[in-house]
């Protein structure tokens, strides 16, 4: 089946042409584009929701018309049209769902809706030929922190999630309070690299009850009070040490959570998947639980990590074997459905 799909969920405008085969084990990427509005939202220090909308209104008639060129098809060649209805900014859901569903009712082509989480542990599926369900798998990305129990590619429970902020949230606004540029995760992987983790002891953002889960505006504010005690008291702070104690925090509690889901359900599959997946501190240390617990670990490769439309084409292939497809009365969700 070939899928053309769309994401414009947040500040990314994407648009992809996968095929997915299970029966005759084919699963790649024809071509996916992203138009990135990380330089536009940098000005204002986090994503302007209006701006964003307009942005992906300019950008996704013409990344639809790139994905089928870079692709080498035509749109007959199209089996479904993917796009990301939930969750996200409404109005940025409005653009991609608004254009999907025109574009689909013009062409005479299947609709599917996908939810965007899902979308982002599809994205392991593209790069591990033989990733099935059943795995546990974690989505840490800017605006979403959720564990979840895959008992089939579209048929998963939530067992953990974050109260508050998102795990990538959390380390963007203790970036800008260090007074690094938005989005700040990268440029804190890179300066936690040359720090000491044990410098600074944060608590976990690992809630203490029979729960999986997580509170990150707690450890947001320990380390942006740390930083604010220490300019009151004119001491130096070490941005590298900075970085890697936060860094650890952040680690700990997402293996602290990940050996308390290996306790309670078994899995011996994970994936971990989210923009904030890139981070190599993160990275390393879940291969360490994985090694120590006798867990297969699955990792998005670097380029599909944040957000991308061949990642919604590839959930998008499996809710359509499931015969999960949307009429012309859809209406994307700001919140999470059905995950
Ligand atoms: O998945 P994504 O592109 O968008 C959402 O769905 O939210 O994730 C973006 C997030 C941002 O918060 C960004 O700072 C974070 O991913 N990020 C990182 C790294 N690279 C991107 N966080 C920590 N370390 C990184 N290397
Ligand atoms: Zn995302």
């Amino acid at each position: 089946m070939i899928i053309l799909a769309f994401e414009s969920s947040c500040d990314e405008t994407a648009a992809a042409v996968v095929e997915l085969d299970e029966e005759r084990g084919v699963r790649r990427i024809l071509s996916s584009l992203v138009a990135s509005q990380v330089a536009i939202h940098a000005l204002y220090g986090g994503v302007v929701p209006e701006i964003a909308s307009r942005a992906h209104t300019e950008a996704i008639s013409n990344l639809a018309e790139g994905a089928l060129q870079q692709a080498g098809i035509t749109v007959e060649q199209v089996d479904c049209v993917g796009v990301t209805a939930h969750p996200g900014l409404i109005g940025a859901l409005l653009v991609g769902v608004n254009f999907a569903k025109a574009y689909a009712y013009a062409n005479r082509k299947p609709l599917v809706a996908v939810d965007h989480i899902l979308g982002h542990v599809a994205a392991a599926y593209l790069c591990h030929p033989k990733l099935k369900p059943p795995f546990f798998a974690m989505v840490t990305s800017g605006g979403h922190t959720s564990l979840l129990s895959f008992s089939d590619y579209t048929k998963v429970e939530t067992v953990g999630r974050t109260r508050d902020d998102a795990v990538g949230e959390c380390f963007d606004k203790v970036a800008r309070t260090m007074g690094l540029p938005y989005p700040g995760g990268a440029e804190m992987d890179r300066l936690a690299t040359l720090g000491d983790p044990k410098a600074i002891k944060f608590p976990l953002a690992a809630i203490r009850d029979d729960t999986l889960d997580f509170s990150f505006s707690g450890l947001k504010t320990a380390v942006i009070n740390h930083l604010n005690t220490c300019r009151q008291k004119g001491e130096e702070i070490r941005r590298e040490d900075l970085a890697a104690s936060f860094t650890k925090a952040v680690t700990d509690s997402v293996v602290t959570r990940l050996h308390e889901a290996k306790d309670r359900y078994g899995f011996d599959k994970f994936v971990l998947a989210g923009g904030v997946c890139a981070n190599s501190h993160l990275r390393k240390a879940v291969m360490e639980f994985g090694k120590k617990r006798g867990v297969a670990i699955y990792f998005p490769d670097l380029a599909l990590c944040g957000d991308n439309a061949a990642m919604i084409g590839a959930q998008a292939y499996y809710e359509a074997r499931a015969g999960h497809f949307a009429d012309f009365s859809l209406n994307p969700s700001a919140t999470h459905r059905g995950v």
